[in-house]
């Protein structure tokens, strides 16, 4: 396949837009797999994604497109998620393609996140192609939402195409519009190898697997290649492409986007955004890689059982591999023992890896409330960076506590702006901006992070009946008046539950806290006392009334198998419970702080 009969894009899309629905739609077009395959969705493959049904790994597919001129095109797409927490994935995905069609719904009309993805897109040299999906709706207003995309985006978007990707019309059109406008890839096609690490994941039968997209040069199967940044080198024992079922090739040429698997056994091995190029004929310069990514919140996650310590960095290391986001280093807490400090690009980020590893590896884990991390100076004038509240120092040693602030980009249909800018308020928000764009209004406003990460995006879809969307871009430290506030069970302070909070908020939340954890600490032997202080000096209190009796007595008199119901469900519950001291403390509670406003 010459460079002139290959094209490499992405979908943009926020999420529920039809990107999904589309590439399926795409690979039936060009026979890539059999109707009954195409039963579900083919690009989510992991069961997470399918079940909340939002795409998060990029991952990629190789399609031949007969067009009507009847030259044969090679298609790689390459897919990217569409929530705010993983943008960074979108810009690694969007540095191996010539263009991107941008997928608007056109009954919802643009949303903040694409809006940001389209200019990444256009900074890193892109044709962005739009596409008006979900025609097919009575609601769908296409003419008002080509006055948003080139109001909002700035990109001409009256000759865009109106399809459906749900009843299958235009989708064919897109594709002989996408030969035509996006251009094919260049490179040296006789120089040394350069290929990019686009992503790598740990195969539990190939070892590390790397998807890769070949700039110059070419890779044949069982040539030495060497990984630039580490100047390692293994055998290309496998290369090929996805169709997308992996298919095993021969060679991957200039322009093609392909996988190696190179018998790596250390999971570290193949970092995302590397080069890799041939051990015998190296090219001179790694290729740009991709800008590093830092995690804005962090958690301790602590494995239940401590034999599972051991199981649960190794799972942690085996997820990082193509999860540079994913951060963690080993911390131990009084109450929880031994676990690791992680770091997340965002609560979604932080749920998707807990879940993972307890559906992937098999881990039972508790996860401490998460937090942003914090710019302190002591008075010595040291400046420490403190992602765990139980680590700040000595109130009386800190000159000042600066938190981090970003600046959100939100759309909202006009009749919710009230209710936007009032939520923007309460999280102590400050607007810098507002801009009436057709019947949105774009909202630019400045808030600290720790009250964004939390559950900023839930309240902001609440309040706006899910119309309003949102991105975001950190901006800088800033000093605020921040306190810490402690938890104590039965007079003990227990360091997993201390949170950072404003001065002016500490007074409700350190209420609405040991409220909260009232609730759901269960009933215990003992009368367990709750309290929340700040330094010395205690704020709030609430109690646990000790249970008395033993739950089998509520039982009907005799009904033994009922009983054993009853005990069992208690032992399940277990699971998820720590002992700290002698109290079982459930994982609910360790996060109570996300429930309180
Ligand atoms: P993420 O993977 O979460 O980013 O979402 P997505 O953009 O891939 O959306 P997906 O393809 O999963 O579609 C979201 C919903 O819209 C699904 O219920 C689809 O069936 C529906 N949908 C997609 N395209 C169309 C369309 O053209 N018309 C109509 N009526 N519904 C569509």
């Amino acid at each position: 396949m010459d460079l002139q009969h290959i094209r490499n894009f992405s979908i943009i899309a926020h999420i529920d837009h039809g990107k999904s629905t589309l590439a399926d739609r795409f690979i039936q077009l060009c026979d890539g797999l059999s109707a009954r395959e195409m039963n579900t969705q083919v690009l989510d493959s992991m069961d997470i994604e399918r079940e909340r049904g939002i795409t998060i790994k990029a991952q990629s597919v190789t399609l031949n497109f007969t067009a009507k001129n009847g030259e044969i095109y090679q298609l790689n797409f390459i897919d990217t998620p569409g929530h705010v927490d993983f943008s960074y994935e979108v810009s690694r995905s969007l540095a191996a393609c010539e263009g991107a069609i941008l997928v608007v719904d056109a009954a919802q009309g643009v949303e903040a996140q694409s809006v940001a993805n389209c200019y990444t897109a256009i900074e890193l040299g892109l044709e962005v192609m739009p596409v008006l999906n979900k025609i097919d709706l009575p609601s769908a207003e296409p003419e008002k939402v080509i006055k948003e995309i080139e109001d909002i985006i700035g990109i001409p978007a009256e000759q865009a195409l109106r399809i459906s990707a749900k009843t299958g019309l235009g989708v064919a059109e897109v594709l002989e519009e996408l030969v035509h406008v996006i251009p094919p890839p260049e490179g040296d096609v006789e120089g040394p190898l350069q290929a990019l690490i686009i992503d790598s994941w740990f195969d539990n039968y190939l070892g590390v697997v790397s998807l890769v997209k070949i700039v110059n040069g070419s890779l044949r199967k069982k040539q030495k290649i060497t990984i630039m940044s580490t100047g390692n080198s293994f055998i290309a024992e496998r290369i090929g492409i996805f169709t997308p079922k992996r298919l095993d090739t021969l060679e991957l040429k200039t322009g093609q986007v392909g996988f190696v698997v190179g018998a790596i056994k250390d999971i570290f091995g193949a970092p995302v955004g590397d080069t890799i190029t041939l051990t015998g004929n190296p090219c001179a310069k790694a290729l740009p890689g991709f800008q590093k990514v830092q995690p804005r919140v962090f958690a301790g996650l602590y494995p239940v059982s401590s034999d599972d310590y051991e199981d649960l960095r190794e799972s942690l290391s085996k997820l990082r591999l193509n999860d540079a986001a994913l951060q963690f280093e080993p911390e131990s807490s009084q109450a929880l023992g031994f676990g690791f400090r992680c770091g997340f690009l965002g609560m979604l980020h932080m749920e998707i890896i807990q879940e993972r590893l307890e559906r992937e590896y098999d881990v039972n884990l508790i996860t401490t409330a998460p937090t942003v991390i914090y710019e302190v100076e002591t008075n010595k004038g040291d400046v420490l960076y403190v992602d765990n509240p139980a680590n700040l120092p000595d109130i009386g040693s800190i000159k000042m506590i600066r938190e981090p602030i970003i600046q959100a980009n939100i759309l909202v249909p006009q009749e919710y702006l009230g209710s936007v800018i009032t939520l923007c308020i309460a999280k102590r928000g400050v607007q810098v901006n507002m801009q009436y764009l057709g019947s949105q209004v774009s909202l630019h406003y400045e808030l600290p992070l720790s009250e964004v990460v939390l559950d900023f995006f839930d309240r902001l879809k609440s309040v706006s009946r899910g119309y309003a969307s949102f991105e975001y871009e950190f901006k800088r430290f800033e000093e605020a008046a921040l306190v810490k506030l402690d938890v104590l069970i039965n007079g003990d302070r227990v360091d997993a539950l201390s949170i950072i909070v404003h001065r002016d908020l500490s007074q409700t939340r350190g209420r609405e806290l040991v409220e909260k954890m009232k609730e759901l600490i269960p009933r215990q032997m003992y009368e367990v006392a709750i309290q929340a202080a700040i330094g010395g000096k205690i704020i709030a209190r609430s109690t646990v009334k000790s249970m008395g009796k033993n739950v089998t007595a509520k039982c009907y008199g005799g009904d033994i198998s009922r009983k054993k119901k009853l005990l069992e469900k208690q032992k399940a519950g277990k699971k998820r419970m720590k002992q700290v001291g002698n109290i079982e403390i459930p994982q609910e509670a360790f996060l109570a702080v996300l429930q309180v406003n």
